[in-house]
């Protein structure tokens, strides 16, 4: 059900050179040459209703939204001068969108229920022949089973710690893993499931924590290598070789309390939000700078990601960077790691969001590019 709007695309500018400084521009240009219904499909966690299970670990939905981040995207579409419907991204939307006929929809849904959540939805609008912002089911099924994103990396000699994905607390430790080593869910987000336990110095750790892992959250435990420094993480916005990098970031553990060892899991995101501090941009040189850039922009094409993402690394004390993962649906809520660096760079929350809109009607071919860029 493509809309027919697409056949009179609102003119801009020639699009800028490759990952120039002038991307971020016309990717917010983009993103107000036209009015458009818009569709904001959301997963709000009060509407969330969980399966009872014996262990329901307190992080379990800290991947869903609330109401003030879904009205606070609402408002960043509004100021681009769309007409905005709210809609959750639940089973019955298939009928609502018929009825609707929006001419794009702007998905944030996380999903809560199965191995590949954030794909349920683009799955759907895919069918539908509906557009939408954001990874593709192909692209969100991959990026969000951290070992499949961690095989295509090591395919493509891109550097991620050694790993290992336990089925079951026995399954057979392969020798080349040493200690210590870091245990975490092997698909979710938000640092669930991430915390001091996580990191293991003897197998006797290894096996309870894996144990607790796949008990609690019902899936595969991934097992890393623990990669001691720093944690930098780097969003961008675009696609293909048209993409504009944030400032990188570097988490400052130094404002959470002592005995919380220095990773970045649910406790630190969630519960201690309001001791968050970062150095936006991180202070590691102009070289470790490109080199994560590069990387996160490989990573996003081999993973085939679209508008926008952000790639997590640890830096070692070596300036070894390792990636974690990418998010292909990372957060953009007001506290949103992409929104605070996109704020450090002087770009409003309104902006960021309207941003990924740009990339993906740009994608769409909605708007054409008629003059020269100024
Ligand atoms: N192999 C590792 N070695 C050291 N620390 C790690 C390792 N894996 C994860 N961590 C720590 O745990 C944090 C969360 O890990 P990861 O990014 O994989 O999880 P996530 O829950 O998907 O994150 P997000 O909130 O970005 O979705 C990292 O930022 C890092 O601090
Ligand atoms: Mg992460």
């Amino acid at each position: 059900m493509l809309n027919a709007t697409s056949a009179h695309p609102t003119a801009l500018e020639e699009p800028p050179s490759q990952c120039s400084g002038e991307v971020g521009i016309w990717l917010r240009r983009a993103a107000c040459a036209k009015p458009c219904r818009i569709a904001l499909l959301v997963n709000l966690a009060r509407n969330a209703k969980p399966a009872p299970r014996r262990i329901t670990p307190p992080d379990l939905l800290v991947e869903l939204d609330s109401d003030a981040n879904v009205q606070s995207y609402a408002r960043a579409l509004q100021d681009g001068g769309h007409e905005v419907l709210i809609r959750e991204g639940d089973p019955y939307l298939a009928e609502w969108l018929d009825e609707q006929r929006p001419d794009l929809c702007f998905n944030t849904c996380e999903g809560f229920r199965g191995d590949s959540r954030e794909a349920q939805i683009p799955a759907l609008l895919e069918m539908m022949g509906v557009r939408y912002t954001g990874p593709t089911p192909l692209a969100a099924a991959i990026t969000h089973d951290k070992p499949t994103t961690k095989r295509i990396l090591h395919f493509y000699g891109l550097p991620t710690p050694p790993f290992q994905v336990f089925e079951t607390p026995d399954d057979l430790l392969r020798p080349e893993l040493e200690f210590p080593l870091f245990v975490k869910p092997a698909h979710e987000g938000t640092g669930m499931g991430v915390h001091n336990e996580s990191v293991v110095h003897d197998e006797r750790a290894l096996r309870d924590r894996v144990a607790w892992c796949i008990e609690a959250y019902q899936q595969p435990a991934l097992v890393e290598t623990f990669i001691e420094g720093r944690d930098l993480t780097c969003g961008l916005v675009g696609n293909g070789q048209r993409v504009h990098f944030f400032p990188i970031t570097e988490v400052d553990f130094s404002g959470y309390p002592p005995e919380l060892l220095p990773i970045y899991g649910s406790i630190q995101k969630v519960d201690l939000d309001h001791l968050y501090r970062n150095k936006c941009p991180a202070p590691i040189g102009p070289k470790l700078t490109a080199a994560v850039q590069q990387l996160t922009h490989q990573t996003f094409l081999v993973t085939g990601c679209r508008d926008f993402a952000r790639v997590d690394f640890r830096l070692d004390a070596h300036d070894r960077l390792f990636i974690l993962e990418i998010n292909a649906l990372p957060g953009i809520a007001p506290r949103s790691d992409l929104t605070l660096m996109a704020e450090a760079e002087g770009w409003t929350h309104g902006e960021l969001v309207r941003s990924v809109l740009g990339a993906a009607l740009i994608r769409y071919n909605m708007v054409s590019f008629e003059h020269g860029l100024r």
